[in-house]
């Protein structure tokens, strides 16, 4: 814990002298309180985990987090925030479907979206790009009728091309692999890192332009996070946004198209347009530290509340240059 702290003090101390910023004691507290609450591990331990509708999950000790929901169901969650809201099925039933998956896994969105597939048109053409960092040492399989999908996912990486599937996997950091894809254009987009606060870099509106670039007009971007820095990113990249359904004790997720007019309630347009928490993860260079983004994050939020009022003011050396539209 005490080294957890010296990196959130340190990192937060060179972030301000980059950009020139003097805070007072109390919005540093405010930061540094904040941010050791976000890293906080959302489950302790590591290993395999049984999930509510039964499937099993993994539990990463690096993010602190579960691969899939524990209180939705693994397979649940792929099919109710990932899955269904993509319309991939529907797609696919006209022939063909092309699909970016950003953040592989255990393999279970892209297994079970085959399925669904294949199920509803057999000769269906399929083409996926996945990215994924750090595939895991142990991965649990699916039950009938996913497993065989995802035994051919984890057999035939990294790519492979069989029965009208084609599949690539770009192994390592997304926001460096992507750059190497120039004519990918998917109809929809499976967005799933671990939760924006502790896998910042994949949520970024850098990132997500690099996504952006390459879904098509009607494209569906999907994830199961409702985050206000996400949709204001995806917002002021020209997406209209929906919530998708909830599923168990979780919020829904995010649908997002460039076709779609906001289908949010008034609460949801409200928190989007004066919450201080709904500005981007900032990384203009997609090589931050993910510390990094974090901390500049919050240390934006605490500019923006301070403009709010009521907060002691920051000092700025020169302009601090962040984006809050
Ligand atoms: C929530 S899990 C994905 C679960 C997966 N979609 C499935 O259905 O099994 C998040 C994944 O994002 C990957 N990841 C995190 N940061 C990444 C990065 N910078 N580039 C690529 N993948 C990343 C993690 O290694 C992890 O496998």
């Amino acid at each position: 814990m005490e080294s957890l702290n010296y990196l959130i003090f340190s990192t937060l101390e060179r972030c301000l002298s980059e950009r020139g910023l003097i805070l007072g004691e109390k919005s540093i507290n405010n930061i540094i309180r904040d941010v050791k609450v976000w890293l906080k591990p959302s489950v302790e331990g590591k290993g395999i985990r049984a999930t509510q509708d039964g499937s099993l999950t993994l539990i990463s000790d690096k993010y602190g987090e579960p691969y899939h929901s524990l209180t939705s169901g693994a397979i649940r969650e792929c099919l109710l925030k990932f899955i269904e809201p993509s319309q991939v099925v529907k797609k696919a039933q006209k022939g063909k479907v092309r699909i970016i998956d950003v953040g592989f896994g255990l393999g279970y969105n892209i297994a079970i979206a085959l399925e669904r597939i294949k199920r509803a048109n057999p000769y269906a053409e399929v083409q996926i790009l996945s990215f994924e960092k750090e595939l895991p040492e142990i991965i649990p399989l699916l039950p009938e009728p996913y497993k065989g999908y995802q035994k051919l996912l984890l057999d035939g990486l990294p790519e492979f091309c069989k029965d009208g599937i084609s599949f690539r996997l770009l192994l390592g950091d997304a926001r460096k692999t992507i750059k190497q894809v120039s004519e990918f254009i998917a109809d929809a987009v499976f967005h799933d890192g671990f939760s924006p606060y502790r896998n910042p870099e994949l949520w970024t509106y850098e990132f997500l332009r690099e996504i952006r670039l390459r879904v098509s007009l009607e494209g569906i971007w999907v994830s199961y996070t409702s985050s206000l820095a996400v949709r204001k990113a995806l917002k002021m990249l020209g997406f209209g946004i929906a919530t998708s359904q909830s599923v168990g004790r979780k919020k829904g997720g995010t649908v997002a198209s460039l076709t779609l007019r906001d289908l949010l309630s008034t609460e949801e347009l409200k928190k989007l347009s004066t919450s201080p928490y709904a500005i981007p993860f900032r990384d203009e260079t997609l090589k931050a530290q993910p510390l990094e983004i974090l901390i500049n994050y919050r240390v934006n939020v605490e500019l923006l509340k301070v403009a709010q009022g009521g907060i002691e003011p920051p000092t700025p050396r020169f302009s601090a240059g962040c984006s809050t539209n």
